[in-house]
């Protein structure tokens, strides 16, 4: 337990026990789940919960700033078990509180209590603070909402700025490592709703907050305030950053090697380039590369007529997430005896998918294939820069 400012106070939990995050993207370090105490001279309220695995923590943390009694308002920015699950618990032992979602929640998910719905922009007095709830949907759910407290500037934005890793007092001391975080929480559970985090980075910046709140990861305040505010706008418009990514299976070398030329080819042009192995490389990770990079390149082995496994699903899931619309893609593919580029071409449909070089033992790739393919990947770059 924290105070933030006047009226606030932060009630963090580390979860160090989940190994995958919504069994899928893996917690290395664990996860915070931060929930929020205001406290009025009219009546206190609870922003969000945490997940039922840490509720009797969560719940012994409230207690030592607020009496059961009152709290007036638990309010529910997002539905997702992780904010959501010890609603029940709280609500148990809070006999006045009603439950605050969006319309939208409200009308989508089953709660229990007494449910107070909320429109964009509505507000709630806690005597000399105020609530103001303001929409941000799909900002990971339909349902999802911020919550603002203009006396203290302070956002309450759950998933929007999260991170992955266990901070239990709510700040970071290596940087650099966080962000890596809450680029990873970025490409893995807001990537694909890009369009409506830009709607809400819009919102978010207009209340021109003095300390943004979120769900998982740090509090934010001066300069990581307006940096994680200025990355996010990169991120949701997946900004070209300056690089080339190469996204390769191989099986016994010979894709390897191509690759391995056209890693150097453009290393000896200066152009900032990553290759990264699908077979070993954690999916959250190669999808924090994907984000941001200018053009990128897939080479694989044909596998039972078909793309190689770990590069079809890993293509299937980042164009899903939308991280690969609008960029510049260009296929290396090889087979034994038939080549799988109507298969890769059916898997990109839709996407910008420039060119698909196919090559086999009989049927070599021309020497100067990958020299041309770099020159022209280096174009994209300077054209971008
Ligand atoms: C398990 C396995 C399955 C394969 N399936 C096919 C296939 O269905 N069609 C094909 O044309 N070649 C197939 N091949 C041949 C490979 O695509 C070809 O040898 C390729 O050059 C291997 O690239 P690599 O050395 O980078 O692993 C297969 C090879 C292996 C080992
Ligand atoms: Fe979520
Ligand atoms: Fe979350």
């Amino acid at each position: 337990m924290k105070q933030i400012s006047e009226h606030l106070f932060a009630v963090p939990v580390v979860d160090e026990e989940t190994d995958l995050f919504e069994s899928l993207w893996p917690l290395d370090d664990g996860v915070n789940y931060n929930a929020y105490v205001v406290r009025g001279t009219d009546g206190a309220a609870i922003i969000d919960t945490v997940h039922e695995s840490l509720s009797d923590e969560f719940l012994s943390a409230v207690f030592q700033v607020v009496r059961p009694e009152e709290i007036k308002y638990v309010v529910v920015n997002h539905m997702e078990p992780d904010h959501s699950s010890s609603l029940s618990q709280l609500l148990e032992k809070a006999p006045n509180a009603k439950v605050v979602i969006s319309q939208t929640g409200a009308t989508l998910f089953s709660l229990p209590g007494d449910v107070l719905p909320v429109r964009d922009g509505d507000t709630l007095s806690l005597g000399d603070v105020t609530l103001r709830f303001v929409h941000t949907p799909w900002t990971h759910w339909p349902e999802t909402m911020v919550t603002f407290v203009p006396e203290d500037r302070v956002v309450f934005t759950c998933d929007l700025f999260g991170a992955y890793g266990a901070y239990p007092d709510l700040s970071a001391d290596d940087w650099d490592a966080y962000l890596l975080e809450a680029r990873r929480y970025y490409v893995t559970v807001l990537s694909k709703y890009a369009r409506f985090v830009s709607a809400a980075l819009g919102k978010v910046r207009a209340l021109q907050p003095k300390i943004i709140a979120p769900g998982h990861g740090i509090l934010y305040s001066g300069e990581r305030l307006e940096q994680i505010l200025d990355l996010y706008g990169g991120w949701a418009e997946n900004k070209a950053e300056g690089r080339i990514l190469i996204l390769y299976g191989s099986m016994y070398g010979s894709v390897y090697s191509k690759v391995d030329s056209l890693v150097h080819a453009l290393e000896s042009m200066g152009v900032t380039v990553d290759a990264l192995d699908l077979s070993r490389e954690d999916w959250s990770y190669a999808m924090t590369f994907v984000l941001g990079a200018d053009a990128v390149v897939v080479a694989y082995p044909t596998y039972d007529a078909d793309v190689f496994p770990p590069v079809r699903f890993f293509l299937e899931t980042v164009k899903d997430k939308g991280l690969l619309a609008g960029k510049p893609i260009y296929v290396i593919e090889a087979h034994g005896w038939a080549s799988s580029e109507q298969k890769i071409r059916a898997l990109l449909d839709g996407l910008d998918v420039r060119e698909v070089f196919s090559f086999s033992a009989k049927q070599p790739l021309p020497l100067d294939a990958i020299g041309a393919l770099a020159q022209k990947l280096a174009g994209i770059v300077q054209q971008h820069a």
